[in-house]
């Protein structure tokens, strides 16, 4: 693979950017799986030729709960970028970003959480949802909410038009645009009756994204549907999961239900599935009706059916893979990393200065130098 060499890129070239740009990212905690694809990085590879495309690696977030794991956030940061190129993401035309080497990224926090109230952060949903199911109980740490205050910046930092991220993800999106209208009325003079999508021509700094929520909000793990797809919950088919391993999990779905002539609900955890991955809608459409008739048609034959659109899906990824799991291949994600974070710092700290001349605060021009 060709990685683009950092030093070709300039300033002025980033400024004039023609494309409208995308920022989304992952916390490196584990491999991807069929929940993440659905829900967001199937939108990435999409969008990459008609959208200037920032993926962060969100690293810093993953310290928030794993301070203790340092060299497991590196590893899983490596992986997740694996997982990406696998996928789909094309580095040479999409840009691969470490959260932790972007400075302005860290100041933009601190100017965010001023403009946000306590009780944002604390009362955004999302963040009492991981307060209550993670276990963090009374003993997470300040950097834990503090996250959410960074995921702005993460975002603003690049000024993007919108952001594909599952649902999961849409307070923080919230906050994210709240934390933008704030800033450009407080220090571009932008009224508040202002419409979101007037504020860049009336002079604010930073446009107010939009989500762009996945195709399927909320893929079920394999079992009885009751969960969402996780890694933690043990119920999650990986991309990176070989042929026979795909099939195995599969039949792991659970529907209650007894005989092939047994009339079904084309709305249960395996249509889930078939609606996500099977492609060919008249099949769809065909296998709902039979299996809502009990028209002699097996749970087994369907997962049988199911399994072969999901292997279909990812072996091309399974053969992009294969590239990066040869001796070098860390070292080539690393390069891919490093070649992408040059590129994406120019953008950020052209973003950081624009925000510090509207807050007063511009005493002179610093430049990030990335070696
Ligand atoms: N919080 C996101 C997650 O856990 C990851 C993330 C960090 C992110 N920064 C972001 C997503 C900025 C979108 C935009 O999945």
């Amino acid at each position: 693979m060709h990685i683009r060499n950092p030093s070709t890129y300039h300033p002025p070239l980033m400024t004039t950017t023609v494309k409208p740009r995308i920022l989304t990212g992952d916390t490196p905690t584990g491999r991807l799986h069929l929940g993440h694809w659905v829900g967001s990085v199937e939108r990435r590879v999409a969008l990459q030729d008609k959208y200037d495309c920032y993926f962060l690696l969100a690293n810093m977030h993953a310290f928030t709960t794993r301070a203790d794991k340092s060299a497991d956030i590196r590893q899983d940061t490596i992986e997740i970028v694996k997982d990406w190129l696998a996928a789909g993401i094309d580095p040479n035309r999409s840009t691969i970003v470490l959260q932790t080497e972007i400075p302005a990224i860290a100041e933009l926090t601190w100017f965010f959480a001023m403009l946000l109230s306590f009780n944002d952060v604390m009362g955004n949903p999302t963040l009492v949802h991981e307060l209550e199911t993670k276990g963090l109980a009374d003993k997470y740490s300040f950097g834990f909410p503090m996250y959410t205050v960074g995921q702005c910046a993460d975002i603003l930092a690049f000024r993007p038009e919108l952001i594909p991220v599952g649902e999961d993800q849409e307070p923080h999106i919230e906050m994210c645009r709240k934390a933008a209208r704030k800033f450009n009325q407080l220090f571009c003079g932008i009224k508040s009756d202002a419409k979101d999508e007037d504020y860049p021509r009336l002079g604010g700094v930073f446009p107010i994204p939009r989500a762009l929520i996945g195709r399927i909000g909320r893929l079920p793990g394999v079992g009885d549907g009751k969960q969402k797809m996780s890694k933690s919950l043990g119920n999650a088919i990986f991309l990176s999961d070989p042929e026979k391993e795909v099939q195995k999990k599969i039949n792991k779905i659970t529907t209650g239900r007894q005989s092939p002539t047994e009339p079904g609900d084309p709305n249960n955890i395996l249509f889930k599935f078939v609606e996500a991955f099977i492609t060919d809608s008249a099949r769809v459409a065909e296998l709902k009706d039979r299996y809502q008739r009990g028209d002699n048609i097996g749970d087994g034959h369907i997962k049988q059916e199911l399994a072969v659109a999901i292997n279909t899906l990812l072996e091309p990824m399974r053969a992009r893979r294969a590239e990066f799991e040869k001796p070098g291949g860390d070292d080539l994600i690393i390069d891919i990393i490093r070649s992408g974070t040059a590129r994406a710092n120019v953008v950020a700290e052209e973003t950081l200065h624009m925000a510090k001349q509207a807050m007063k605060l511009d005493f002179g021009k610093r430049s990030v130098r990335w070696t």
